[in-house]
């Protein structure tokens, strides 16, 4: 059947829409100012509805597309509740959240049909697996109905990850008439691997995928996954490395490569990011200040955060080697008679039961002393005023005739009495939590027990200290109050040293704000970097070789790199932080959003092949009108200059033939003169 393609209606099927889990919603928030920007009210996300997220981010709209109106008519009929609106997020796209409880009553028939058409057999007890089929179910039960009433448009599925996966063998079981993308975040078996003590990465060819999966008691969801790869018109991950993965594991090549962008907004002046790199420090300072009360006898002029934060994944996300490199820093540092002190963050949620009373009765001590001196302060005020004023008329005989009084006159002992109550709450015997929760297991966290292992107790003589904070952070928690962007600004160095890591937000979130990360050359955002910029720890973004590298020698790497990060002035971070702002347009979704572009027109060549005949495509003109160039260009990472786009590997190329990243990007790498630094030099010059 042909159907109008320039005017296609875009799905993107993901259970991160409006529910914050990881990576996969941050792609989806931060993508959506510029689909929408490309598609309107073509564009719709399609994920499970989560009452408690849905509540706050997403706000209900009547649906005014009448034959999408149509097809939720008929499922309304049948009991099915969704809730169609507006996520509230810059582009306010158009979401359609499906509560998988109303069609809970069909699991088993919908269980039992999967083993039917693709032979993917499912235990009971597995909630995740059960909630991607209810979903799978779902969505191909609306596209289905939506094309059966809508003969006119062509339409392109879009699906994130196994969990949002099922409606792909079902939408080729049933011909659905639409075209389907599948890209994959990560791979099952590629986490299930790596978080053990495999030696994944060189052995990616040989492991035996059914029977690895089958003694992780994975297999059903392994099958799930490779199904939707093998059911798409388009594979596409979101790196290369997870790319070559991918084919090893899932045994696709993919299409194509999208990597991850973000909604880059650039400030006026680049002074306007250092200022709120001093405000937030100055948040953390106060927490910190609370946190080592009694023990607090370092200079926070000369102290340093660094911080990891992510999924709670020891070792995928490289929190083994963060402690142990910050042992080693711990050690030099002090072997050097440094004067510096840094502050290692780890923020990672953990199963905890709230805060510890120690941790809140830091912050608290520390109120009270600041209430009580603001009190004081306000009463000498008031005293250096009276004594100031009346000075040629005071009391000659009792001898206050200087014009300035002395500190016994200003400092009454009520005064002193009240003081010293306060400094006397500060005193405690032990030393500053490591933790600010009350862990669930704390005697088998992996995370507590490294650090017991390496002995980074914030001891008063160690120069690394350690607080963990098992909970993401929000403005709203009692302490360390800040939004996690607020604290990743106010932070000096963002540390993640993964070993599976198909992308990476974290990094790259601290690129485009101006705060320099560590990464590895095993993350997907870490090999894309090192693929673009010739010596990219000028730029802040430092890149640990976990491939070529022994363990030892790769953390060895990272304590270099964090010592080497320590003893630089604070001139040289800031020049360093302008440059690694600098690098934020080669995160631009306006520039990676090319690839997604590419997947797409690749789709409807595929479903419609007719249209794209003889080189044809019936996108040209819109593409030139559509793509503008970013913003501002990056002045000065010298990079590879090539008529690759940041994604191709495989077939994407086929849709390429009129579509070049130099069409939209208009800029080379290289080619931008070096104009930022206040001092014009790199640091190390
Ligand atoms: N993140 C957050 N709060 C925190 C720590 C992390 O919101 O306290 C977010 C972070 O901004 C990032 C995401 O969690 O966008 C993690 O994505 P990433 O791709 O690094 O890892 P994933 O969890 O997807 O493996
Ligand atoms: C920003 C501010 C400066 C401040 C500096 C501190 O650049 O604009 O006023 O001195 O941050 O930098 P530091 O690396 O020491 O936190
Ligand atoms: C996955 C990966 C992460 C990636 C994110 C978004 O969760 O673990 O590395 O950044 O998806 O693609």
């Amino acid at each position: 059947m042909t159907r109008d393609i320039k005017n296609h209606l875009l799905f993107e099927v993901a259970t991160e829409v409006a529910h914050k889990v990881g990576g996969i919603y941050s792609v989806l928030k931060s993508k959506a100012p510029i689909t929408v920007a490309e598609y309107r009210e073509r564009y719709t996300l399609i994920g499970p509805l989560n009452h408690a997220s849905a509540q706050i981010e997403v706000e209900e709209l009547p649906v005014k597309d009448p034959l999408i109106k149509l097809a939720l008519d008929s499922m309304s009929e049948r009991g099915i509740t969704w809730l169609y609106g507006r996520w509230l997020i810059e582009g306010a796209p158009r979401v359609l959240l499906f509560d998988i409880h109303s069609a809970a009553h069909n699991l088993n028939e919908w269980k039992a049909d999967l083993w039917n058409i693709a032979g993917i057999p499912t235990p009971d007890h597995d909630q995740e697996s059960n909630d991607a089929i209810l979903l799978g179910y779902l969505v191909a039960w609306f596209l289905g109905e939506l094309v059966y009433h809508d003969r006119d448009r062509a339409v392109i599925a879009h699906f994130h990850e196994w969990l949002a996966g099922v409606a792909l063998p079902l939408c080729r079981k049933r011909r659905i008439d639409v075209t389907t993308i599948f890209t994959t975040h990560a791979t099952l078996l590629g986490r299930y691997l790596c978080a053990g003590s495999t030696d994944f990465y060189n052995n990616l060819s040989n492991f035996d995928v059914d029977a690895e999966a089958g003694k992780r008691g994975i297999y059903h969801r392994y099958c799930i996954e490779r199904s939707a790869t093998h059911s798409a018109d388009v594979f596409t991950t979101v790196s290369h490395i997870t790319a070559y993965e991918s084919e090893h594991l899932l045994k696709r090549k993919p299409d194509g490569v999208l990597p991850n962008g973000l909604n880059v907004v650039k400030f006026q002046a680049v002074h306007e990011f250092q200022n709120l790199h001093a405000m937030k420090k100055e948040k953390i300072n106060e927490f910190v200040k609370g946190h080592f009360y009694g023990n607090y006898d370092f200079d926070l002029d000369n102290t340093l955060y660094f911080f990891i934060a992510g999924r709670y994944e020891f070792r995928n996300k490289g929190c083994d080697f963060f402690i142990e490199a910050l042992a080693r820093l711990n050690h030099r540092l002090k072997q050097a008679g440094s004067k510096m002190t840094v502050v290692a963050f780890i923020i990672m949620p953990g199963k905890t039961h709230s805060y510890t009373v120690e941790t809140l009765k830091g912050q608290a001590v520390i109120k009270q002393l600041e209430s009580t001196i603001e009190e004081v302060q306000k009463k000498v005020g008031e005293r250096l005023f009276e004594h100031c004023a009346r000075f040629p008329n005071s009391d000659h005989q009792h001898q206050k005739n200087t014009e300035v009084p002395t500190i016994d006159e200003l400092i009454k002992p009520a005064d002193r009495v009240l003081l010293k109550r306060r400094i006397f709450a500060l005193k405690r015997d032990t030393l500053p939590p490591i933790v600010t929760h009350n862990m669930a297991d704390d005697s088998t966290d992996p995370i507590l027990n490294q650090i017991r292992r390496v002995e980074l107790f914030n001891k008063p003589e160690d120069r690394v200290k350690i607080v963990f904070h098992p909970e993401f952070l929000n403005a709203n928690n009692p302490i360390l109050s800040l939004d996690y962007e607020e604290f990743v600004r106010g932070c000096h160095l963002g540390v993640f040293p993964s070993y599976y890591e198909p992308w990476g937000y974290t990094p790259a979130e601290c690129t485009v704000m101006g705060v320099p990360s560590i990464t590895t050359n095993l993350s997907g955002f870490g090999c894309y970097m090192e693929d673009l910029i010739e010596n990219t720890s000028d730029y802040g973004i430092y890149i640990v070789d976990r491939r070529m590298k022994s363990v030892d020698e790769s953390i060895d790497q990272l304590t270099n790199y964090m010592y080497d990060f320590a003893e630089k002035t604070r001139r040289q971070r800031i020049n360093q932080r302008n440059r690694t702002e600098r690098l934020s347009d080669l995160l631009d979704w306006k520039r990676m959003g090319l690839e997604y572009i590419k997947a797409r027109q690749l789709s409807l060549k595929r479903a419609y092949p007719d249209k794209f005949k003889n080189g044809a495509n019936p996108f040209n003109n819109q593409l030139n009108l559509k793509l503008t160039r970013p913003l501002s260009v990056p002045g000065s990472p010298r990079g590879k200059i090539g008529l690759m786009t940041p994604g191709d590997l495989g077939s994407l190329q086929e849709a390429q033939q009129s579509l070049n990243t130099e069409d939209y990007i208009g800029f080379k790498l290289g080619e931008g003169e070096d104009e930022d630094d206040d001092d014009g030099r790199l640091d190390d010059e």
